[in-house]
Formats: C-alpha cells, structure tokens, sequence
C-alpha cells in the first residue's frame, strides 16, 4: 500500500483487503483492472497514450465507457474481437484501438456476482492514441519522401540541363570546329586562286619577256652574220674569232629563249597542237638534214632505217619534227664517236621512233632526272655539252600532248635509245 496504491473501495467487502505484514508493510488487494488503470495512467503520463477499461456494466462509475467504447463493446457482443477507428477526442484526432475482455473462471470469484459466466465480454480495454505526433512523423516521412523524391527529380533535372548543356556546348565546339575547318578550305581555296594567278603571270610574263629578248636577239645574231660575211668591211683573224663567239652565244641564247617560251607557254595551256595528216618518212628526212652538219663535223655516220609501212600520220607534224630534231641533235651532241640511228615503224595504232646513239650513256640514277625541266644531270656536262636543260622535259611534254610517250634505256659507256611513240591518229587536244 503506497500514496499510489491505495486501497481499492470497490474491494471493501472482501475480508481480507488490506494485510500488514509482520515487518510492519500494508498490503493490499489487487484486481487486474485496478493494475491495468494503474499501468494506462503510466503510459499516459510517458507516452500521451490513454488506456481505459470499461464495461457497459461497471462496477466503478468512472470506468463507464463513452459512446465510441459503447459502440466497440456492442460490437464484442456481437462477436467483433477488435476495433480501430481514428477519433476526434476533446479536440485531438486519436486512433482508438479495443479489445474485448473475456470472463474466465478466476474472473467469476469478484464478477460472479454480476451475473457473468465464464466467456462472456466481460468488458473491454481501449487505447487511445493522440495521432499528432503520429502525424508528425509521418509528415517528417512524407517531408523526408518528398524531399528524397525532389531532391531525386532535381539531380535527375539537373542532370538532364547538365547533359543538354553540354551535348550543346560540344554542339557549339562542333560547329566551331566546322566553322573554322570552312575558313581554311576557304583560305586554301584563296591561296590556291592566287597561286594558280601568280603561276599563270608567271608563264605570261616568261612568254612575253621570251619573245621580246628574240626580237633584239635575232638582230645581234643577224648583224653578226653580216660582219662575218665582209658586207661592212675586211675583218682580221682576232675579230673574225671574235664575232664567231658572239653569235655562238647569240644562237644559244637564242636557242634557251625558244625552249624557256615552249617551257611557259606548255605550262600556261597555251601551246596547242594542230594535229594534219602529214609524211613521217618526210619528217624524218628533214630531222636528219638538220642535223646532218654537226653530225659531219663530229666525223659521227647518220643513219635511217624507216620501215617500208611508215608513211601518213595524222598528227602535229610541226612538233613530231621539233622532237626529232631535239632528239637527234642530244645524240650527236653525246657521241664521241660511232654512229647516231633513227628507226620508225609501225607498232599496231601507233608509231614508234627509236634515236640510238652510241655515246655516253646515261647513269641509272640519273634517268627518272631526264625529263625534268632545268635539270640536265651534271654541270660539267652542260659546259661541256651546250644546251638548255629543257630539251627532254619539252619533248616530253610534246609527246604527251600528241597522245604518246617518251622513254629511254642507256648503258653507261655504250650508248643510250630515247623512244617515243605517237598514235597514228591524234584527235585534236589542246
Ligand atoms: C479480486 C476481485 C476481482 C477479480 C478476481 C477480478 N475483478 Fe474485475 N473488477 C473488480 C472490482 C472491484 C472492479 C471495479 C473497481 C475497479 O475498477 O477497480 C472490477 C472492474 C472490472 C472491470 C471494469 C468495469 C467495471 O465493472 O468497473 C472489468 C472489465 C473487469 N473488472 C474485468 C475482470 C476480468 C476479465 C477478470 C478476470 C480475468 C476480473 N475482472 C477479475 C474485482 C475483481
């Protein structure tokens, strides 16, 4: 027996209530709905929750149930072993949870006398429990959910705008990128224009500086000859040698003028070729002719064999004789002694034209050299050798114009074969 546990009132008919015990303690007696008021006033003191043991027959007043028990406890009549609803209670939404009390045998010693038997709803226990704070924590969930779920949609959004803003930035670097590679082939395409201009002055102004240094050219070589010949006058040993010199430079010079202006004007477009039928065997004779002086003066046997089916070619007869010539003349310049032969026959649609020499020969590694222009193969050659350096490379040119090629084999020491061949018919290329 203590301030909290006092004696029960309603227990005051039972004999033996209250005990002391020898050592001086109070007892007193207990019944379960005392204990159980006593344990809900705990727990609403602690946790806010109310626990109320009622009957629609009480005994104490005060444990008499309000409507909602009232329903819960018909309900247990009828057979209901639990309720649940959520309730408004003196202001204060609370979840009310009742369970029935059963009459078992041990029961019926105190509540026999109310008429009970064992297995009757003896009565009942309800929870209230205030859902404020409930509710607190399920918004602190709901918070915590939304704020899981927004934080979620704003990664996945930021995420989205981060992704959108860098596919557009590497869109932008992309047609940067795109921009300046145009620029480029735009400044490329500008550098090549001028280029292309400043190569195209270039053979203008070597076609017309050619032509205008010919001019005065051809009075010096001209004059010269007249001097030669004693129309102005007696002339000594010493000017005689002299005035040789000067129209032997003239003629060179004259001779690198022409090649320069082929060179140029075949680089410029501008040579064209007119291919006519004309006599090959003819071509070949005059070559010949043309050469035929130097060849004499070197002591060298100039030979021709023309096979009997050479005859009419159609093609630019003009530029086949130039090629000859430039050919024939190489291989006389070349050869020390021996001979220099021409050889032409037919080769199915084609015409092909052998210069054999017996000279110098060419190294191997310097045939590819041949035919580019400015490049004869060693100085001391040139000097020794006079000659512009563009004779091969003009031949080439002219031979592919004419719709054929040039090629040479040579053995050092023996003597080289430059040969070309021209198609029998040459459609008019420009
Ligand atoms: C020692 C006697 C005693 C015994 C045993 C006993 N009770 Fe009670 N009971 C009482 C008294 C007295 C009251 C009323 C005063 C109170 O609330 O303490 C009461 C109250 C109750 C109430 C609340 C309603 C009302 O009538 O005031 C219920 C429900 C109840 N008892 C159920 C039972 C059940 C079920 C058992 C068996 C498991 C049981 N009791 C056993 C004495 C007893």
């Amino acid at each position: 027996m203590t301030e909290a546990t006092k004696p029960n009132p309603y227990l005051s008919h039972i004999p033996e209530r209250d005990l002391t015990t020898p050592s001086g303690k109070s007892l007193t007696l207990i019944n379960p709905a005392y204990m159980t008021r006593q344990v809900h006033e705990l727990a609403a003191e602690q946790y806010g929750v109310r626990g109320h043991i009622t009957s629609l027959n009480p005994i104490r007043p005060e444990n008499a149930p309000d409507p909602w028990e009232t329903g819960a406890l018909q309900a247990f009549e009828r057979g209901e072993t639990e309720t649940i609803s959520v309730k408004k209670m003196e202001g204060e939404e609370h979840m009310r949870l009742m369970r029935p009390l059963i009459t078992e045998k041990g029961c019926l010693k105190c509540h026999a006398a109310q008429g009970y038997q064992e297995g009757d709803i003896r009565g009942g226990i309800s929870v209230s429990i205030p859902m404020e704070p409930l509710w607190a924590v399920a918004r602190m969930q709901v918070l915590t959910l939304a704020a899981g779920h927004i934080l979620l949609w704003l990664m996945g959004f930021g995420g989205i705008v981060l992704g959108a803003q860098r596919l557009s930035r590497s869109e932008r670097e992309r047609n940067r990128a795109a921009e300046e590679l145009r620029k480029y082939a735009e400044q490329l395409g500008q550098a090549n224009i001028r280029f292309r201009e400043a190569d195209q002055f270039k053979s203008a102004f070597l076609a017309t500086m050619s032509h205008e240094l010919r001019t005065p050219l051809n009075s010096i070589i001209g004059f010269t000859g007249i001097l030669l010949q004693r129309m102005a006058g007696p002339l000594n040993d010493e000017q005689i040698k002299q005035l040789n010199m000067v129209r032997g430079s003239g003629r060179h010079l004259l001779n690198l003028i022409n090649d320069v202006l082929d060179i140029s004007k075949i680089e410029a477009g501008q040579l064209e070729v007119t291919p006519k039928p004309f006599d090959m065997r003819q071509a070949i004779e005059k070559a010949v002719e043309a050469v035929t002086p130097l060849a004499e003066r070197k002591g060298l046997s100039l030979v021709a064999e023309v096979a009997p089916e050479v005859g009419e070619v159609v093609s630019d007869g003009r530029r086949v004789e130039q090629v000859l010539i430039n050919l024939l003349n190489n291989a006389v310049k070349f050869t020390q002694k021996g001979e220099v032969r021409v050889e032409c026959e037919v080769d199915d649609d084609r015409i092909v034209t052998r210069v054999v020499d017996t000279g110098i020969g060419i190294k191997p590694e310097d045939m590819d050299k041949l035919f580019r222009a400015f490049s004869q193969i060693d100085a001391g050659i040139a000097r020794r050798y006079e000659g512009t350096g563009l004779g091969l490379s003009i031949c080439k040119k002219l031979v592919e114009m004419l719709g054929g090629d040039i090629r040479v084999e040579s053995e050092r020491g023996k003597g080289s074969t430059f040969a070309f061949t021209v198609p029998m018919q040459t459609g008019g290329t420009t």
